[in-house]
Parts: C-alpha cells; structure tokens; sequence
C-alpha cells in the first residue's frame, strides 16, 4: 500500500480511486481548484482522507496566492476556502482540517510567506497525524475481535479512505496482524461500489481473506451464523453518538440488532462533531441520479426514471456497540462518554 495522498514539489499527489480496481493512477493536483474538483468527483473520498486533501488544498492556495499584502492574501484564501468547503457536505473532517488551518493564522504575528509555511507546515502535520491516529484505533480495536471471528464492513473506510492504513480497515488489518484467523465480508456498497472496488482491492492485495457479497446477502448471512461481528467507518458522529456513514449502514445496523451481532464504529475524534446534538442534523449529501441509473457507463434503468440517491445515512446510538477512536473504546452510554473525551482532548 501507498499514501493516499502527499505533498511533493508543491503538487498535492493522490491515487485516483475512481481507477480502482483495475488501474492504480495518480493526479496532481497544482492548485486548490483541481483539489475541489477531486473531492466533488470521489477521486479522492473517504472521511479523513477528503479532510487531508482539505488541507493540502488550503496550503497550495496560500503558495499560488500572488500577493503579500495581508488582506488581499487572506481575502483570497478564504475564497479558497469557501470552494473547498462546498465540495461534499456529510464529512466533518473537510470542514475539521479547513478550521484547523484557520486556527493557525495569526495575521498580528507573522508575515505572508510565514503563514504560507505555517499552513504547508499544518497540513503536513494533519496527514502525518492521520496516519498515526489510525495506528492507534487499530491497536485499540484488536481488543473487541477474536480468533475465528467472521467481520462484515461497509463501504471503504480502509487505506484509501484516509491517508494511510484506515480505520475500520486499519482495525481488521490489525487483528489480522495477531496471526489470528479471520474472515472478512465487504459489502460491494451500491452504487459507487466502494466495497467491491476499494475495499476487496485493499485487503486482497495483503492477503487478509475477504469474500465479496451484493449488499442484500448480508441479513442472510447473519441469519444463518456466518457473520458475528460488523464494523464501519464515520463520515460524521454526532454528540449523542449517531453516527452518519455510507448509505446502507443503517440497515447493517438495524440486521446486526436483530441478529444480536455487536455493530462497531471505527473514527478518529475529528470525525465526532460536538456542534450538534443528534443525527437528524447532519446534512446528507445526495448525489447525482446516474450513479443509480448506470452502471460502469452503461444505463441500467428505464431513460428519465424518478431517482432517489443519498450517499450517508445516520445509525442511530441505540444501534452502536462502541465507537473505537485513537482514545480507546467508547463504550454507550455515548452523550455521557463522548462529552468525557471532548473535555480531555
Ligand atoms: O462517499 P464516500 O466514499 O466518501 O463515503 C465514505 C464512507 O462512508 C466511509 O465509510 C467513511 O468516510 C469512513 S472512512 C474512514
């Protein structure tokens, strides 16, 4: 496996996934415009991952920005930044990095081109600080899994996801690690497939046995006992712990609850939005009908057919077993142990 995505010569470099499984292709990107554009397209997707590009997208508008005059440098930055924050909604960490970034300015205490280094600097340090915080959510999660264990995902929340390793992802390719036996099952995640051309793409490439299903088979396969445990990622977490990820995690959840199969969240804390209470008021992106209404190109549907097509939903708290995050396991219930972990971050 590769970065995700990285800073080189000025450029922000990143795996085009929208190639995947069959091409492993890279863009550059020389401004903050080909950043945006990236995200709104899913070349680059994946919460922690769009909130690195985020910042590398703030830092190459600050070098590209012609001029040294403090509120026309800042004028134009936060033009950029308004373009990079209308990308994608539902991911807390683009708006995350962007404020991130912000904090760092300090137009009294230093000059342009500082604050030029300062946000290349702090942008660096998200992505850097991406990778270890995955480390850490996977050493975390081990704990939860055991040998023999059969783990259904959703969608990618793997290396691709975020700038390196993942998180529900980095969690199994830890477990994996224990050389204990595991069987993972990834949903193919209709209709951008994230399951059948990221996520089987990245742990067959390191050997970690996977078998891809048709979102459906899923409640079968818990009925007849051949998944024991399932675990996600987070595109935003509510105070409460609602959890807003890939369209279909909520029925995951409401299956696992049926089938009485513990249903883990894996996320750094920068996924978790203490701005707002509950679920119902994360902003739920939808996307455009043709990813519904054509598969791979090839129109599947009657031509001018209503279509319905949100990319997130939320799982309700009642649903989650544990949140696992870089701060260890949070365990329900989640108002009271969220708001104890904001308060020591
Ligand atoms: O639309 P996407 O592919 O950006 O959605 C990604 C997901 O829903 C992931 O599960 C989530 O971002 C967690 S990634 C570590």
């Amino acid at each position: 496996m590769r970065r995700t995505i990285e800073w080189k010569e000025n450029k922000v470099i990143m795996i085009d996934q929208r190639k995947l499984p069959h091409n492993l292709e890279i863009i550059t990107c020389k401004n903050h415009h080909e950043v945006a554009d990236a995200i709104k397209k899913m070349a680059i997707r994946g919460a922690p991952a769009i909130g690195a590009a985020a910042a590398y997208g703030m830092a190459l508008a600050a070098i590209n920005i012609n001029s040294d005059n403090m509120s026309e440098f800042l004028q134009e930055l936060e033009k950029a930044s308004n373009e990079l924050s209308l990308t994608r909604p539902t991911a807390v960490n683009l708006f995350w990095a962007i404020k991130e970034i912000w904090s760092i300015i300090e137009r009294e205490k230093y000059s342009v081109s500082e604050i030029r280094a300062n946000i290349l600097l702090k942008a660096e340090q998200i992505a850097q600080q991406d990778i270890q915080t995955n480390y850490m959510i996977g050493n975390n999660g081990v704990e939860l899994f055991d040998d023999g264990d059969n783990i259904l995902t959703h969608c990618n929340a793997g290396s691709l996801a975020t700038v390196f390793y993942g998180t529900a992802l980095g969690v199994i390719r830890s477990v994996f690690k224990k050389k204990v036996n595991i069987k993972v099952f990834a949903d193919e995640t209709r209709p951008v497939l994230q399951g059948a051309r990221l996520t089987a793409w990245e742990l067959k490439s390191e050997k970690i046995p996977i078998t891809l299903i048709c979102d459906s088979v899923a409640g079968f396969l818990m009925f007849e006992k051949k998944i024991n445990k399932v675990i996600v990622g987070a595109d935003r977490i509510a105070s409460n712990g609602d959890v807003a990820n890939k369209i279909g995690t909520y029925s995951l959840s409401v299956l696992a609850k049926e089938h009485k199969i513990p249903f883990y969240v894996a996320a750094p804390i920068s996924t978790i939005d203490f701005s707002i209470k509950r679920g119902n008021e994360i902003p739920i992106e939808e996307r455009d009908k043709e990813e519904v209404t054509n598969i791979m190109g090839q129109s599947i549907a009657p031509i001018g057919i209503d279509v319905y097509n949100p990319a997130f939903d939320v799982t309700p708290n009642k649903n989650v077993s544990a949140i696992i995050t870089e701060k260890g396991i949070i365990k329900p219930p989640f108002l009271t142990n969220l708001k104890k972990v904001n308060k020591n971050n």
